[in-house]
């Protein structure tokens, strides 16, 4: 066995010796989950801890293992688990009942904090997931508007459903203009006549479809900072000369605020003060519980008035239910900005800590990401686009892989693509653990860097 192949090997072990129940259980899964696992973005070989608790930013799991939750279920618990306000919230609501099949207060509670927070929320609908609350956003435009074609970017994600499922994974033909193509089997091709594909951060052709496919497009669709494709962020002039080129062809533009919530008392659109015309949101304002909203201008807002003549019908067993409502009032009331101020430092203190320890480990290594968001890239070059970061990928063997094992096994707990996020009770000592565990783990991997991705030592 190669010096690499040992290291990996004694990782994979450790982990092993670490993780016996979560192996059983693996097991046992598999007979009626497909894999063993429901969720895409939690299963990694090879098999994922059970966890068994949570409270404040640790998880403890099946073996008893604790870890310091830099996941934090995809950002979506942005105060951590088990945040006494939030299940004092849930426990009162639960005990009144978890849903009642008629409006509550609780809705509109949460609605009027949200729009008074989000510039460019007048009203807003609930829906019970992210991927529903893009469907809904995408569809109003189109309703709006009377078109049917929406922009997203190369590399965008903006949940499961037809519409988005291309180009999640980003085009590296190399052509000026990227190809556009179905994400996976089963998303018809038909889904390519009403979804054109731009480039992120390239104003020139997001115009060139838009004149190319003049009258027919409804909205372009961004998340201001690409979550999934690796944490990279809009250009700020980039977001601004969307706004108006939407305004100059008469679209509508959607922002995807599902993450980027988290990151300004107003959002990422008034930290940047560009007003989209629809938002979508998520994870954070259900305190934990699923939900998605979407929401925006009046005008567009009224097309789902009940009350109005054609109405839009928008339906969802559980839009809105009042133990969500609750657990999301308290989580919004909870982000104070002193709290957002105190994730984003720890967040620029963790980034800048991850590079000081790549240069110590003498290992070309980046991190993207913005406030309380953060990406670990293993690359010597400047990252700004999704397919930046697949090229990097093609050339890191398994690096990323190791990295994820090699913390979970010093005590973290990070998205296995990469990602890191913060929560409110964290504070810089859960930091300096976290990027004590990263430095080890980088230590532990500059061998097997040196022999299956020489490029990438200093
Ligand atoms: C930017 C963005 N939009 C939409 C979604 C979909 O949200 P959900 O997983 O709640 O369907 C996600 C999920 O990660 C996301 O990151």
């Amino acid at each position: 066995m190669s010096t690499a192949e040992t290291i990996k090997q004694q990782i994979l072990d450790r982990y092993a010796s670490r993780t016996t129940k979560s192996c059983v259980l693996d097991q046992q899964a598999k007979t009626s989950l497909p894999g063993g696992d429901t969720r895409w973005a939690t299963y990694h070989l090879p098999y994922p801890v059970y966890m068994l608790r949570g409270k404040g930013c640790t998880l403890t799991d099946v073996d008893g293992n604790r870890y310091l939750d830099f996941q934090n279920n995809y950002t979506s618990l942005v105060h951590g688990h088990a945040h006494p306000a939030i299940t004092a919230a849930i426990q009162e609501q639960a005990a009144k009942s978890v849903v009642y099949g008629a409006p509550a207060e609780g809705q509109f509670q949460l609605a009027d904090l949200i729009a008074s927070r989000l510039p460019g929320v007048d009203q807003l609908r609930y829906t019970n997931s992210g991927t529903e609350a893009t469907m809904m956003a995408i569809r109003a435009a189109r309703a709006f508007t009377g078109r049917q074609v929406i922009l997203k970017m190369d590399g965008g994600y903006h949940g499961s459903h037809d519409m988005v499922e291309v180009n999640i994974t980003p085009d590296l033909s190399g052509e000026r203009m990227p190809i556009a193509k179905v994400e996976a089997d089963g998303v018809p091709d038909s889904v390519l006549q009403s979804t054109a594909v731009a480039r992120f951060n390239d104003l020139e052709s997001v115009e060139e479809i838009l004149k190319a496919k003049s009258g027919q497009i409804a909205a372009i669709i961004i998340e201001p900072v690409m979550n999934t494709a690796g944490m990279v962020a809009a250009d700020e002039s980039f977001l601004r000369g969307l706004r108006e080129l939407a305004n100059r062809y008469d679209v509508l533009l959607i922002f995807d605020e599902v993450v980027t919530m988290r990151l300004h008392e107003n959002g990422y659109q008034g930290k940047v003060n560009v007003l989209p015309d629809l938002t979508a949101l998520g994870k954070l304002i259900g305190g934990g519980l699923p939900i998605g909203a979407f929401g925006g201008r009046k005008d567009i807002m009224s097309l789902y008035d009940p009350a109005r003549p054609n109405g839009f019908h928008h339906s969802g067993t559980f839009n809105g239910n009042p133990l969500t409502m609750a657990a999301g009032i308290a989580s919004v009331n909870a982000l104070t900005p002193q709290a957002i101020a105190h994730i984003n430092a720890l967040g620029g203190k963790l980034r800048e800590g991850m590079e000081e320890a790549f240069a110590e480990a003498g290992i070309h290594g980046r991190t993207t990401g913005v406030g309380s968001l953060a990406y670990v890239h293993w690359t010597a070059d400047e990252v700004t686009s999704a397919a930046d970061v697949i090229r990097w990928k093609q050339k890191a063997a398994e690096l990323p892989r190791l990295l994820h094992m090699e913390l979970l096994n010093n005590g973290i707990f990070s998205a296995n693509r990469g990602m890191f996020n913060l929560s409110t009770p964290m504070s810089e000592n859960e930091i300096d653990s976290a990027l004590e565990a990263f430095r080890a783990a980088l230590f532990t991997l500059k061998p097997y860097t040196a022999e299956k991705a020489p490029h990438l030592m200093m």
